[in-house]
């Protein structure tokens, strides 16, 4: 029997302890020995809770507990859990967390206190939720060389943007209803501003590289400018309109950023929709490989968690070499990104349609039957952010002496 704490019995913590109740056969024949929880850590009481008996107030009783050998830190945010997880690390405990702020501000550096104390620092479901993308990549990929990888990260933003498509809704409806539904916080900036999908990216990017990456150096966009008028264009052309992380490692260089783009309907990511996530990655010897499924909820998560819990039973007394080092790999400016550009444009089409050619070149045109008022909708060429940019400059200047104005811009494939 292995002894086990929780830190932090909230959704995710309290679907840990459901998990290792409910299938504890299955994960005591994975871990070759019985997982019991020994301690749950909250600020608050649950009477009546299945967890009301282990529950504890002060993380030194874990911490100082020899007999927990696990614990699981599901607190979310920096602190306390920063602290929390390194004393645990420190005191010669496994840690495994759903924390990505945690893991993308302090990965580093935990992975390094888990490696002196020969023990392991686990976050599976700190990206892709229940997706086993973590260790898919430091076990069954861990031989192929990765350059590519365009994920769909957060489940919130894209149960949003699938409504919008769907229904027509706005963002603030949408955003309405999947805070009403859960998936959003009560400040959902962290998701609708694209953080969540930084953070998560680079640490993917950080897996992959086997280097630090700030998740500060990634260009990131979010969904609150995405208008329900997108989407009559973007089902035009036959695309969606995800928020997409994407990164590309090309000779040693790091290019990525988080953005919502409209994605072709060939693109596997195009079909995913609701609060599902989806992982698409480009490696030399298996080629396009996707990995899909629950990003976010409480069981998918703790299902994640359950995993890792397994993988440190399995490897009690060994450091599962894994992660990345303090070397950094910096993220080139997004100027350097090349896609293509959709621009909307307010004001009459044959007043705007050749400042258009002449400040972005050939460019096609998307027409939207159901769209309302005079507006102009193209797509441009592949070109490269900086130089669309600074064509974006000039096309506002010329656009404006015109009565004309930019309402839209996406970026697509
Ligand atoms: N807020 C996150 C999401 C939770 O919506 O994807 C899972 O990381």
């Amino acid at each position: 029997m292995v002894y086990t704490a929780i830190m932090g019995y909230g959704t995710i913590g309290s679907g840990v302890f459901e998990v290792l109740r409910e299938n504890r056969a299955e994960i005591a024949a994975a871990a070759g020995q019985e997982l019991e929880v020994k301690y749950v850590l909250d600020l608050r009481d649950f009477p009546g809770d299945p967890a009301e008996e282990k529950l504890v107030h002060d993380v030194s009783v874990i911490v100082n507990d020899p007999e927990v050998r696990i614990v699981v830190e599901t607190m979310g945010g920096l602190n306390p859990a920063y602290p929390f997880v390194k004393a645990c690390l420190e005191a010669g405990k496994h840690v495994a967390t759903s924390n990505k702020a945690l893991v993308a501000a302090y990965g580093t550096e935990l992975l390094a206190v888990a490696k002196e104390h020969h023990v392991n620092f686990m976050f599976e479901a700190s990206t892709g939720g229940g997706i086993p993308i973590i260790r898919t990549l430091y076990r069954s990929l861990a031989g192929e060389r990765i350059s590519g990888i365009t994920g769909i990260l957060n489940g919130t933003t894209n149960y949003i943007l699938t409504k919008m498509d769907r229904d027509g809704e706005d963002f603030c409806q949408a955003l309405r209803e999947a805070q009403k539904l859960g998936y959003a916080e009560k400040d959902p900036t962290a998701d609708v501003e694209g953080h969540d999908t930084c953070r998560k990216l680079a640490i993917l990017m950080a897996m992959i590289t086997g280097k630090e990456v700030d998740y500060q150096e990634i260009y990131t966009e979010g969904i609150t400018k995405v208008q329900a008028g997108d989407f009559l264009y973007a089902r035009a052309l036959g695309r969606a309109i995800k928020l997409v992380g994407s990164a590309s490692l090309c000779e040693g260089r790091l290019s990525a950023w988080v953005v919502p783009m409209m994605v072709k309907a060939e693109n596997p990511l195009c079909g995913v929709g609701d609060v599902f996530n989806a992982i698409l990655l480009e490696s030399n010897m298996l080629g396009t490989s996707m990995y899909y499924g629950s990003g976010a909820g409480k069981l998918p998560t703790a299902s994640a968690v359950a995993a890792d819990m397994i993988e440190a039973a399995a490897h009690l007394d060994e450091h599962v070499p894994f992660g990345w080092s303090s070397e950094k790999l910096s993220v080139q400016p997004a100027e350097d990104n090349v896609c293509r550009y959709f621009l909307r444009v307010a004001g009459r089409p044959e007043a705007c349609s050749g400042i258009l050619e002449s400040c972005l070149g050939n460019c096609e045109s998307v027409t939207a039957a159901e769209v309302a008022g005079p507006e102009l909708a193209v797509m441009t060429a592949a070109m490269r952010e900086g130089d669309f940019r600074k064509a974006e400059k000039k096309l506002e200047a010329e656009l404006s002496a015109a009565g004309c104005r930019i309402v839209q811009i996406l970026r697509a494939e």
